[in-house]
């Protein structure tokens, strides 16, 4: 399947940018969408300079969810079409700060569930009216189990999981693929707080995971590939231990 047309949504995220990185060549253009103008325009300025085709952009607050359709119109004009999409953007959310105010949890659950799904359905229309197209969406190996220090992250990126694997048995007969991207710990502006270690990667490593599950049609990637046994393993303890591990 051809990714001659990338729409990327949440485009200053680190993840995004080295994917679109790996992404360009010559004759690949990018329509790049994120909220804040001087980054992104970082952004486009690198892409462009790498020779690759054309790099338009467009502004957005996504959690703007009436503004989604608008915002696909335009990327499809400015490329005369979209072959790809990835939908990238995420907050880690404040676990304490949700727990004391449950309007922040419906905001985190707008931001890593609500946008990213309302875009990607309306996306997942017009792919399968055209009967073809990659649809890639950011989730998190987070999203396998929930842990008492951050379960109000994993509840939105499980639900998103769960639309993605939706949409993928929806659209497996209509030519359109749709890639679930599990990272697991990646050291971007997201986790500058945290220390790392030996689990960690870059966000070029999970960049050449995505672009290859994008060429290959892959369904649901782990990022890097050890964190599936890892989650496996999680995924299948019982909840008496696991409450036990404190985590
Ligand atoms: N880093 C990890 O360890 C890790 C692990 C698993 C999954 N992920 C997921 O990977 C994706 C990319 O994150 P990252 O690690 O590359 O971190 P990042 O560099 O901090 O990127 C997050 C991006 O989301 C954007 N964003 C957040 N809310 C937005 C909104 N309302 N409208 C538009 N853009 C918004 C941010 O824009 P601003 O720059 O304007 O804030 C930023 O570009 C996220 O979905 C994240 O949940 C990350």
């Amino acid at each position: 399947m051809s990714h001659d047309r990338v729409l990327i949504f949440g485009a200053t995220s680190a993840i995004a940018q080295a994917t679109a990185r790996r992404l360009a060549r010559p004759g690949v253009s990018f329509h790049l969408v994120a909220r804040d103008a001087a980054k992104l325009e970082a952004v486009r300025a690198d892409l462009a300079a790498r020779g690759c085709g054309a790099v338009s952009v467009a502004v957005s607050d996504l959690d703007q969810l009436e503004r989604h359709a608008s915002l696909i119109d335009e990327a499809d004009r400015a490329m005369g079409g979209i072959d790809a999409a990835i939908v990238a953007q995420g907050t880690l959310s404040d676990q304490a700060a949700c727990e004391a105010d449950f309007a922040r949890t419906a905001a985190e659950m707008r931001t890593n569930f609500i946008a990213p799904a309302s875009l990607l359905a309306d996306l997942a229309n017009r792919f399968a009216a055209r009967g073809s197209g990659t649809l890639v969406g950011i989730s998190s190996v987070a999203g396998d189990r929930a842990r008492r220090s951050n379960y109000v992250y994993a509840t939105a990126k499980g639900a998103l999981s769960l639309f993605l694997a939706g949409l993928r048995v929806r659209l497996r007969e209509k030519g359109v693929r749709v890639v679930t991207v599990k990272p697991g710990f990646v050291d971007t502006p997201m986790t500058a707080r945290f220390r790392k270690g030996v689990l960690w990667a870059s966000p070029d490593r999970v960049a050449r995971g995505i672009v290859r599950a994008m060429e290959r049609g892959g369904a649901e990637v782990y990022l890097p590939w050890f964190w599936r046994p890892i989650m496996f393993v999680i995924r299948h303890l019982p909840e008496s231990i696991f409450a036990r591990l404190k985590i």
